[in-house]
């Protein structure tokens, strides 16, 4: 297998060797590996059904892979460890927010779970980043499925994170929301935030991400642009 020699030297925040995964006897992950190093971006593409939000599951300890697995600052990821949950903040396609809090109060609670030092001046001002500010008092349930993608998003940016693994963000979104989405992950990387994510979204993907991991084809990282 051909290796492509490393940009820099900075070792991988995340480091993803040899995940493969089956259900029944069809192998949907056959060893994939990735690095995500700080301050960088990698995108996940391939069809429908390519196995990309099992690789995140996988990756994040959400499934468990049949062979292979991640390193998260060289610790074994698995979200379900504390000192874990401090550095990854996930938003995959099925959140569930708790149903009798307000949208600030949502944000207000994930951001003081997480340690958030001024949690109620990053709350505001990711509540209105992302458009929510004036349905900030309504139930989930009482959002738009765009308004509650939204706050999925929202819940990730008001606590401290050092890697972002994100499933199709973009998903639902409006046209300003994937502009204001693109700009947001770029401004992640100039913080030297890591980015994990999938998505369909070619022009997105092309101006966010540094590298792209193709499933469902070539196997192999390969540049963006
Ligand atoms: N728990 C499961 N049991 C059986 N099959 C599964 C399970 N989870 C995923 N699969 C199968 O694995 C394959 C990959 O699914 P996955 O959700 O990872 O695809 P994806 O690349 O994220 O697709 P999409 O672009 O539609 O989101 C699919 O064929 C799916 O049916
Ligand atoms: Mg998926």
């Amino acid at each position: 297998m051909a290796r492509k020699k490393p940009r820099t030297a900075k070792p991988a925040l995340l480091a993803v060797r040899g995940i493969t995964r089956a259900f029944g006897d069809r192998t949907i992950l056959d060893g994939v590996d990735l690095d995500v190093r700080s301050g960088e971006a990698v995108g996940v593409v391939g069809p429908n059904g390519s196995g990309k939000s099992t690789l995140l599951r996988c990756i994040v300890g959400a499934d468990d892979a049949d062979a292979g697995g991640s390193t998260l600052a060289g610790h074994p990821l698995d979200e379900r460890l504390p000192g874990i949950r401090a550095d990854l903040a996930v938003v995959m396609d099925d959140i569930d927010f708790f149903p009798d809090l307000s949208v600030v109060e949502h944000l207000d609670l994930v951001a003081r779970a997480h340690a958030q030092p001024d949690a109620e001046e990053v709350v505001n001002g990711v509540l209105a980043e992302v458009g929510l500010m004036e349905v900030s008092g309504q139930l989930p349930s009482t959002l738009s499925s765009g308004q509650r993608r939204r706050l999925a998003l929202a819940s990730a940016f008001v606590r401290p994170r050092r890697l972002l693994v994100l499933d199709e963000p973009e998903a639902r979104l409006d046209t300003d929301g994937v502009a204001w989405l693109g700009e947001r992950l770029v401004a992640e990387k100039q913080a030297g935030g890591a980015v994990l994510m999938v998505s369909h979204d070619a022009g997105l993907v092309a101006r966010v991400c540094d590298r792209v991991v193709r499933l469902g084809g070539a196997a192999e990282p390969s540049d963006v642009g």
